[in-house]
């Protein structure tokens, strides 16, 4: 009798140090979700400066370079004094560069420091 109730113990430790373990796994699962829900809510509704670059600039300036359709784009900053100034050419456009209609402030900004960083990394500002 004493031994099975030994061998019980013994399962009951086991499971209780199982489920630490457990817990731990548990835990770290949670964690990531957590900040895949956090990034999910943060990025939700507006796309961040490369996505924007891709989906509208890319195709007439396609990683920065020239194409038949638009000029490289590398030493963009000597053309603006000013990221207003840059803001203002996107969101009006220029001869056959389309103006851009549904950029919120925050994908306006992101694509601004997107090209700084990208483009014209000496100047980010
Ligand atoms: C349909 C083609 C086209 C698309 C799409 C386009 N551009 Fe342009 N882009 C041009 C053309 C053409 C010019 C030259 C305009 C001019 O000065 O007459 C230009 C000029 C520029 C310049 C000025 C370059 C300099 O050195 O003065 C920048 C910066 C620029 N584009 C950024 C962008 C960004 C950012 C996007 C996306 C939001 C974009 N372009 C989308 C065609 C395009």
């Amino acid at each position: 009798m004493p031994s099975i109730t030994l061998y019980f113990l013994l399962i009951m430790l086991g499971s209780v140090l199982n489920g630490c373990v457990m817990t731990e796994e548990v835990k770290r699962i949670k964690a990531s979700k957590n900040y895949q829900n956090k990034y999910q809510k943060i990025t939700k509704g507006y796309l961040n400066g490369k996505q924007i670059f891709i989906r509208s600039c890319n195709t007439c300036h396609p990683g920065g370079k020239a194409s038949p359709t638009g000029p490289n784009i590398e030493n963009f900053a000597s053309n603006f004094k000013t990221t207003n100034e840059l803001k203002q050419f996107i969101l009006k456009g220029k001869a056959s560069m389309p103006a851009q209609t549904i950029l919120t402030t925050d994908e306006l900004e992101n694509l601004v420091q997107y090209l700084y960083a990208e483009f014209q990394p000496c100047n980010l500002n």
